[in-house]
Formats: structure tokens, C-alpha cells, sequence
């Protein structure tokens, strides 16, 4: 430590020689005019309206109403005089409803002996920041944050040589190289700078350097700055807060900034440091320390454990190792340390933390005993993360967590449920999903949380017998998905009048759906798939709800679709699959613009598609999969022409999720001849599946213009005629299923152009003629055309007449080995970052299986690893046959 104390110093040193050459401040020339300072107060005043949404925080309100003419400005709110002089000296605007534009021949710069101006968190309508600020020459504290300023910061800020406090932030302002560099030239008194969400990109790192030396608090989060954060930038010697959190400053973690000897606020998250923790440091007065979501690595220090005023410790998201040491002092009050690669016990120093509030260990490899040593003395906790450790529970000895609002425990191998949550009456969330928790839900666990619970998250457990009675009324979201849960939806589903999210999906739940639940206004996701729910569906859709995914999939529901659902303007996924429902095609949904996903497949659904009702109908479907019922007729051409959304999806965009926040949609559809679950759906997913009906007729040339289709499945109806060309034009198909029909003619040799097609099947057919060749054609077998007596060529052992057979072209095999491998397609785990719903990869693919529950966090998923390969092929052409 000695050695690094003598460092610091000669570092220090050079920081003074640094200072001491800076410019100085000459005088400033103002122009002030001469109007009574309450009558230009007034005038300021006049240029504004007041509205309450200008005004961020609360609580707020406007003291300018109170401002009265015939009192003396002295002693309206917010406006501060000298005692002596009666000069005003203060303005303190701060959240004070104030709207409009702030010009340049504002009244306010006539008032030149302000020293303090505070017009914090009003909105002044993108207003430039005026260069008559310059002018006040006497200003000390300047505040013009959060208040809705644009433009760049003018130079004139610089001649303010007398600030100690300078606050530009949340306006989203523009500082040039220029001006930053006249601020930090001239304003050398500063103490405060802050210019969060500022941009800055165009700013060195090694510019800090320059800053007054006098700084005590220096705040550029979120200001696109960028590049190494080298030791000797920050020497700061008075610095006590300092946030630079939210940019891009990449290189080592600087060790330096662990010596300044005044610092008690560190902030660096959301960076790109890497390296360790330094194994020494010379101050000790450090209160908040969060370095989180870095690539961190190493060991943590005891000295992290040993600092006697620390308060919030967050290293969340980097990629420490070992173990959490022992805590000398127990001023924590927020520890995370979630995300990282630490092992073994939580140290038994965590149970005298007594004013601990966040206790977050999520995701490392740590091994935690739940029980009354370590957690009796935490009364003050409220948020509990254990997810994705190994956790085992101590239910012998009841203890209590009286302020706990919300816990974690998911993916945590626990097999039964925490006991001391009995006497949690605060808890709001509650995440056990994943786990092994076996048997009855205990009945306690409907008193959890009494009047606050409103996230609860069973997913994925062994849960059986009826369904636990929960009995806050403030319930939200359910997910009690993927357990054993049998009996009825019980009726006090029907008290959770707030409900937004009921996921029973994949239990054994029978009886019929309650009416309730149906007539909400609020509920958004119902998804009650692959039970055993009978009775028809309720007709009672309320004429203004709230619904965006509807599945009843795999249950045994009867009876028509009630016409109410056209009342479901928002709905985006209607999955009744695999039910008993029958009548005609529901035509009147194809009034719900939003609806992007239909099916309708298995079902007892009879007649014609018939024409359209409405002028434009389903402009945003993108899957519909009516297979396996009893339609008839031609193929709706008219329904085809008008699927906009599968002509033309944007591929490019930034990938998505189909749902929110909460619900990532999940389907089940067949792709690629097979049936599969879906838990997240990509939006470019698009796939139109009319097999196993009774379809007659041409298949339309109009089919070709579905330019963004990934599927399209006729396989086992009675469709006669060729095979349109036009088929040609889906350069995204990556299957295609004719099979089991009566189709004639040759397989269109513009097929070939389908160069995404990973699945061809037209077995069954009366097709006739020389199978093309080239591309993917080269990759698909004999199974692909069996039973259809006129075809000939490769891959079938019949050749072709040189009468009727055009030469086959010589094979070009652009296959990649790993797809020949894979037989066409084969699943890769890939990691990758996303956020919440978006994801900013840069590969495609829409088959994404879930690991964790949907947080904004780095995961592990799988993608389609033959769409990765059909990027490489096109750069890699290879001569030689397959087979
Ligand atoms: C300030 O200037 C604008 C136009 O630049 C003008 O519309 C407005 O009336 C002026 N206000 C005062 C108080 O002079
Ligand atoms: C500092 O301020 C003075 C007076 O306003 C000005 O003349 C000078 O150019 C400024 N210096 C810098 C480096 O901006
Ligand atoms: C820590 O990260 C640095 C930089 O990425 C790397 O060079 C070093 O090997 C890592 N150390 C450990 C112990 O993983
Ligand atoms: C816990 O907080 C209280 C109130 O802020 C404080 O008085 C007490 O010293 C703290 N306890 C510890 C161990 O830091
Ligand atoms: C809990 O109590 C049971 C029976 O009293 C005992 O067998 C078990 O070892 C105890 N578990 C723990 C972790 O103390
Ligand atoms: C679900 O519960 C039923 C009835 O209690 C039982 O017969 C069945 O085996 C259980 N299934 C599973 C997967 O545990
Ligand atoms: C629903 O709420 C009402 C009134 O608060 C209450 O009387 C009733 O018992 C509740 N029903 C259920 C099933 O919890
Ligand atoms: C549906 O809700 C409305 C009010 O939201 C209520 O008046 C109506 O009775 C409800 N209908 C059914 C069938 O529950
Ligand atoms: C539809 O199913 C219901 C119930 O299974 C039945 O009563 C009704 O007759 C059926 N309607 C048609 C048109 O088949
Ligand atoms: C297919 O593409 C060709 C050439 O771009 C175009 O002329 C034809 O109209 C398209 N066919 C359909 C059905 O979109």
C-alpha cells in the first residue's frame, strides 16, 4: 500500500503542474439594459404558460401563479434578494410548470446580478439555450437541466468564470470540442458539472484531465463518451462523486480513481472495463461503488469487504470469480453481486447486515441455504435475488422477512416452497418458477403478500392438485404454467379484476372457461393452451378490452367462435388449434388490424373460405394455419391478395419477439414437416398451412406475390393444374408442401430460384416431366416426389427420354459439409445479448428456445444454424456431386 501511497503523489503532482497552467478569465463586457428587476421578473413570467405535464417530478406546482404585482418581487416564491441591496440574487424555478420558449430578448437577462438560477425540470419547447446566458456574470449555480432545452451549448457558457455549479443535464444538448474546451479552460471555480445525456462523442477521454481541480461532483452519464479510461485522465483531487456510467470507455478499470482521497461516490456502469479489482488501495471512504454490467474480472479484494462506510456495492454483470468474503462492517445497505462466476456459501457476515434493503446474488454458481441463521436478522430487506444458484431450503425454523416486496428463486433447484414467505405481507413479486417444487401448493400461500402481491411466477414446477386460491386483489400477472394443476379455473380469478397476463398453459385444468376472465377489460394474455377445458367459448368479449394474445390451443372446447371477438381490436395471436370448434371460416376477424397470427388448425371447421367482407382484410396476419379441418372450395384468392404483411416483411429490421415485456408469445406450429413448439416467435416468421382440407381447384398464380412467405403448406387436399410459376418469385420459402393432390405438369424449372428452400415435398401428385436441377434442388431426395408416375431425372432412378429431357445441367453443389451433415438443418448454441423484446444480433432465424424467464440480460439460445450456413454458402461454391 506504501509503495502505491508514494505513486499517488508524484501522480498528483503532475495533476497540480497541469492546473496551473490554465488560462485565466479576463472580464466580460455586458449589456445589460436597464429594466426594473420586477418588472422584467414579470415579463419573464408572461412569455410562459403553465401546464402541469411541463413539470417531471413530484410533487410540483407552478410558483409563478403566486407571483402578485402589487407585492414587492422580493417576496414571491422563488425569487431570492440580497438583504442589503435588494437586488435579486436568486431565482428558483425548479419544477414550476413553466412551458414555452426561452429567446434571446427574454427579460430574464435583465436581471444581471442573478447568482443563482435554478430552471430545473420545466419544458421550454426545444428552445436553443440563449448566449445571453453569458452575460451573468455573477452566476455561481446554474441549473437548466431536465427542462427541455436543445441545440448545442453555447460558448458563452465559458464567460461564466464565477460557476461553482453548472447542470446542462437530461436535455440532450450537443457539446462541440471547441466549447468543451473554453468550459473546462475558463470555469475554473467549478465544483458541480453535470451534463447526463449530453452528446459528446466528439469529446477525448483525455480532455478530463483539464478539469477544474476543484471538482466535487462531475456527472457524464450517458454522454456517448468513449475510448480508454487511462489512469492519469482522472486526477481529480477533490472529487467526491463521480458518474460516468453509461458511455463506452473501454481498457482497464483505471486504479488510480481507488485512491483519491476525498471519493465517496464511484460510478462506472455500463462500460466496456475489463481487468481486476486493484488488490490495494489507499482510501477507505468509498459509500457507493457500482461497477456493474463491465467485463470485470478476477478475484474480489478484501477491501471491498472491509470498508467501513460502504452503503451499495454493485458488481453486477462482470465476471468475478471466487468467493464473497467475509463483510468486516455491516453498513451495506445494497449488495449486488449478480451475474458473476462466484462460488461457494454466502459468508455468514451477509446475516449481520441488518440494514440491508437489495440482497441480489442472481446467476452465479453460489450454494445457499435458506434458513433462519442466515436471514433471520435482515428485517429490512425488500428485494431477494437467488435465481440460478443452488439453493436449499431450511423450513425447520420459522423466521420472518417482514418488509420483503420481492423475491427471486427461480432456476434455483429448491423443492418445496420457502416457509418464511407466510409472513411476507408486502411481498409483490414472487418468482419460484423452474424449479422442483412438488405436491399441493400450500393454502398459506394465497395470504402471501395479502393486499400487494402482483406478479406471481410458478412456471415449470411439479405442481398438482387444484389450483391455489390467491386472494391479493392486486394481482397482475399469473404464470402458473407447465405444472400438474388439475379441478377448475377457480372463481376468484374473477376477483383479480386488474389481471393482465393468466398463463395456465400446459397443466391438466378441466371444467369450462369462466366468463369472467372472458368479459375483462383488462386481462391482455390468456393463454390457457394444452389443457383439458370443455364447454364452448364465452361470447361475453367486452366491446372495449384489452386482449393481445388469445390461445386456447389443445384443449376440448365445442361449439362456434363467438362473434365478440371481433371486439378484440388489439389482438394479435388467436391459437384455438386443436380443440372441437366448428363453423364456417371466422371471415369478421379479418377486421382486426392487429391480428398477425391465426390458427384455427384441427379443429371442425366446414364450407368455403368464400370472399372477403371487408375491403382490406387481415392486413397484418402473417401466420394463419386453418390445416386439419373440413374446408372446401377454391383457394380464397381474393384473402390472398390482400395479405400485406406477407409481402412485405422488412428482414432487416432489428429482430423482434412477438409479445411484451411480460409474455413472449409461443406457438405451435408445423415447420419443416414438423410439429413444434415455439417459445419465442420472431416477426419475420411468416407461413400460410391450408393442408389436410378439402381445397379444390387451381392453385392461383397470385400466391407468387407472398413475397415474404418462409411456409406454404397444401399438402393433402384435391388442388388440380400446375404448379405456378410465380412460385419462383418466394425467394424466402424455406418449405414448401404440395404433397397428397392431383397437381399436373412440370415442376416449374423457377423453382430452382428458391434458393432459402430447405423442405420440398411434392410426393403424391400427377406431376410429369424432368426434375430441375441446381441450387437446392441438388439437396433434396427421392422422397420428395414419390408417387407422381411422370417424373423423371435425379433425384428418382428413372431417367429421363432424351426426347422429353431437356440436358441436365452440370451439378454446382454449393452445399456447405455441415448441412450435408445435418441433413439440411441442425440447431447451434449461440450466445448473445438482447434486450427486452429487441434483439440487435446480426444473424437470422425465429426458432429461439427459452433458458431464462424474459429479462433484459444476457442468455444462451439456440438458432437455426442453417440459416447461418446459407449466409456462408453463397461465398462458398463447390464443384461435385452428392449422391
Ligand atoms: C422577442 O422576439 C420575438 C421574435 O424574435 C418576438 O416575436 C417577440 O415579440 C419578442 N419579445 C419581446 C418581449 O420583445
Ligand atoms: C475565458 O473567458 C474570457 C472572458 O469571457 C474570454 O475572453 C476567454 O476567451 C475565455 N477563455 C477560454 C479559454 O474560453
Ligand atoms: C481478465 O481479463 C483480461 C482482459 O480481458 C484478461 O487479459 C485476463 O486474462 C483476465 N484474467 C482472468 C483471471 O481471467
Ligand atoms: C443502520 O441504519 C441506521 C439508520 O440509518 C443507523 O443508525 C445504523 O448505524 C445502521 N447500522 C449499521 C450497522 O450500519
Ligand atoms: C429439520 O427437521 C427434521 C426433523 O425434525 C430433521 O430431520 C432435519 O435434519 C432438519 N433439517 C435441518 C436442515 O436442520
Ligand atoms: C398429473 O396428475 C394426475 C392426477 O393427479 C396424475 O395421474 C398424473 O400422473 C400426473 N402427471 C404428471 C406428469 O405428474
Ligand atoms: C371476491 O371478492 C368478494 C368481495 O370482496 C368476496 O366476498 C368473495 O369471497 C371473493 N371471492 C373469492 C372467490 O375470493
Ligand atoms: C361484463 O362486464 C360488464 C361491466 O364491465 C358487466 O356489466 C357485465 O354484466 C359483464 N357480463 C358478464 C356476462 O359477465
Ligand atoms: C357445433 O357444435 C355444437 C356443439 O358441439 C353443436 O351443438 C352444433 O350443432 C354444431 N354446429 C354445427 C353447425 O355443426
Ligand atoms: C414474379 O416476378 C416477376 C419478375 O419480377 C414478375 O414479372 C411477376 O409479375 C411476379 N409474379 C407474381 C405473381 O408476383
Amino acid at each position: 500500500m506504501g509503495r502505491s501511497t508514494w505513486k499517488y503523489q508524484v501522480f498528483f503532482l503532475f495533476c497540480l503542474i497541469l492546473h496551473s497552467q490554465l488560462p485565466f478569465p479576463s472580464s466580460l463586457s455586458t449589456s445589460f439594459s436597464s429594466m426594473p428587476p420586477c418588472s422584467a421578473l414579470l415579463h419573464f413570467n408572461k412569455s410562459f404558460s403553465l401546464r402541469k405535464s411541463a413539470s417531471f417530478y413530484h410533487p410540483s406546482y407552478p410558483k409563478t401563479a403566486s407571483w402578485q404585482e402589487d407585492k414587492h418581487c422580493c417576496t414571491w416564491d422563488g425569487v431570492e434578494c440580497d438583504k442589503n441591496t435588494s437586488l435579486v440574487v436568486g431565482l428558483d424555478l425548479t419544477s414550476s410548470w413553466l412551458f414555452g420558449n426561452i429567446l434571446s430578448n427574454n427579460t430574464l437577462f435583465f436581471l444581471p446580478s442573478l447568482r443563482r438560477l435554478n430552471l430545473a425540470d420545466n419544458h421550454f419547447n426545444g428552445s436553443l439555450i440563449p448566449s445571453e446566458f453569458g452575460n451573468f456574470k455573477s452566476l455561481t449555480h446554474l441549473n437548466l437541466s431536465l427542462s427541455v432545452f436543445s441545440g448545442q451549448i453555447p460558448f458563452e457558457i465559458s464567460q461564466l468564470s464565477s460557476l461553482v455549479s453548472l447542470d446542462l443535464s437530461k436535455n440532450g444538448l450537443l457539446v462541440k470540442a471547441p466549447v468543451w474546451k473554453r468550459v473546462i479552460g475558463n470555469l475554473t471555480q467549478l465544483r458541480e458539472l453535470l451534463l447526463d445525456r449530453t452528446n459528446m462523442s466528439s469529446i477525448r477521454p483525455n480532455s478530463l484531465m483539464n478539469l477544474s481541480s476543484s471538482l466535487t461532483t462531475l456527472s457524464l452519464r450517458y454522454c456517448d463518451l468513449r475510448g480508454k479510461l487511462e489512469n492519469y485522465i482522472l486526477c481529480l483531487p477533490s472529487i467526491q462523486t463521480l458518474d460516468l456510467s453509461s458511455n463506452s470507455f473501454s481498457g482497464l478499470l483505471p486504479s488510480s480513481l481507488f485512491n483519491l482521497p476525498n471519493l465517496s461516490t464511484l460510478d462506472l456502469r455500463y462500460n466496456q472495463l475489463v481487468g481486476p479489482l486493484p488488490s490495494h488501495i489507499s482510501g477507505m471512504n468509498l459509500i457507493v461503488l457500482s461497477l456493474s454490467s463491465n467485463f470485470l474480472n478476477g478475484t474480489l479484494p478484501s477491501w471491498l469487504s472491509s470498508m467501513p462506510s460502504l452503503e451499495s456495492l454493485d458488481l453486477y454483470g462482470n465476471q468475478f470469480v471466487g468467493e464473497i468474503g467475509e463483510f468486516k462492517y455491516n453498513s451495506l445497505k445494497y449488495l449486488n453481486l449478480g451475474y458473476n462466476k462466484l462460488h461457494g456459501s454466502i459468508s455468514r457476515s451477509v446475516s449481520r447486515l441488518v440494514n440491508l434493503t437489495t440482497l441480489y446474488l442472481s446467476s452465479n454458481n453460489l450454494s445457499i441455504m435458506l434458513g433462519s441463521e442466515m436471514f433471520s436478522k435482515l428485517k429490512n430487506l425488500e428485494i431477494l435475488g437467488l435465481s440460478n444458484n443452488s439453493v436449499s431450503i431450511n423450513n425447520n425454523a420459522t423466521y420472518a422477512l417482514p418488509n420483503l416486496q420481492y423475491l427471486y428463486l427461480d432456476y434455483s433447484n429448491i423443492s418445496e416452497f420457502p416457509i418464511f414467505l407466510r409472513l411476507t405481507t408486502n411481498l409483490q413479486s414472487l418468482d419460484l418458477s423452474n424449479n422442483r417444487i412438488y405436491g399441493q401448493v400450500p393454502r398459506w400461500l394465497g395470504d402471501v403478500g395479502n393486499n400487494s402481491l402482483d406478479y406471481v411466477d410458478l412456471r415449470n414446477n411439479l405442481l398438482q392438485g387444484p389450483f391455489p386460491i390467491l386472494n391479493s386483489s392486486n394481482l397482475r400477472f399469473i404464470f402458473f404454467s407447465r405444472n400438474n394443476l388439475t379441478g377448475e379455473i377457480p372463481s376468484f380469478i374473477c376477483n383479480a379484476t386488474y389481471l393482465q397476463v393468466l398463463d395456465l398453459s400446459h397443466n391438466n385444468l378441466s371444467g369450462m372457461i369462466p366468463k369472467c376472465l372472458v368479459n375483462s377489460t383488462f386481462l391482455s394474455v390468456l393463454d390457457l393452451r394444452m389443457n383439458s377445458l370443455h364447454g364452448t367459448i364465452p361470447a361475453t368479449f367486452a366491446i372495449r378490452n384489452n386482449f393481445r394474445n388469445i390461445n386456447l390451443n389443445g384443449n376440448q372446447l365445442e361449439g362456434p367462435l363467438p362473434p365478440s371477438l371481433a371486439n378484440c381490436r388489439d389482438l394479435e395471436v388467436l391459437d384455438i388449434g386443436n380443440n372441437k370448434i366448428n363453423g364456417t371460416f371466422p371471415y369478421w376477424l379479418g377486421s382486426l388490424q392487429k391480428l398477425q397470427v391465426l390458427v384455427i388448425r384441427s379443429n371442425r371447421f366446414q364450407g368455403r373460405i368464400g370472399n372477403p367482407k371487408t375491403k382490406i382484410p387481415f392486413p397484418n396476419l402473417r401466420i394463419i394455419d386453418i390445416s386439419n379441418n373440413q374446408f372446401n372450395g377454391l383457394l380464397p384468392i381474393k384473402y390472398f391478395k390482400y395479405l400485406k404483411a406477407m409481402m412485405n416483411v422488412n428482414e432487416s429490421e432489428a429482430l423482434k419477439y412477438m409479445g411484451d415485456n411480460y409474455y413472449h408469445d409461443s406457438l405451435n406450429i408445423i415447420m419443416k414437416g414438423q410439429y413444434i413448439e415455439m417459445e419465442r416467435v420472431l416477426t419475420v416468421l411468416t407461413s400460410i398451412d391450408f393442408s389436410s382440407n378439402g381445397f379444390k381447384g387451381e392453385m392461383p398464380k397470385i400466391i407468387g406475390s407472398l413475397k415474404s412467405l418462409k411456409g406454404l403448406n397444401f399438402s393433402y387436399n384435391n388442388l388440380i393444374g400446375y404448379i405456378p410459376s410465380s412460385i419462383g418469385n418466394l425467394t424466402n420459402l424455406e418449405w414448401l408442401d404440395l404433397s397428397f393432390n392431383k397437381l399436373s405438369g412440370e415442376i416449374p424449372s423457377q423453382l430452382t430460384d428458391l434458393t432459402s428452400l430447405a423442405v420440398l415435398k411434392l410426393s403424391h401428385n400427377q406431376l410429369t416431366g424432368h426434375i430441375p436441377s441446381g441450387n437446392q434442388f441438388n439437396t433434396f431426395n427421392n422422397d420428395s416426389y414419390t408417387n407422381n408416375s411422370g417424373l423423371c431425372g435425379l433425384p428418382l432412378s428413372r431417367t429421363c427420354d432424351n426426347h422429353e429431357a431437356k440436358q441436365p445441367p452440370p451439378p454446382t453443389l454449393q452445399q456447405d459439409e455441415n448441412l450435408e451433415h445435418e441433413n439440411g438443418f441442425g440447431w447451434q448454441a449461440v450466445s448473445i445479448g438482447y434486450a427486452c423484446g429487441t434483439i440487435f444480433g446480426m444473424f437470422m432465424g425465429y426458432l429461439m428456445f427459452k433458458i431464462g424467464k424474459p429479462k433484459c440480460l444476457v442468455r444462451m439460445v439456440k438458432l437455426e444454424q442453417h440459416i447461418m450456413i446459407r449466409r456462408l454458402k453463397k461465398n462458398a461454391h463447390k464443384r461435385g456431386g452428392r449422391r
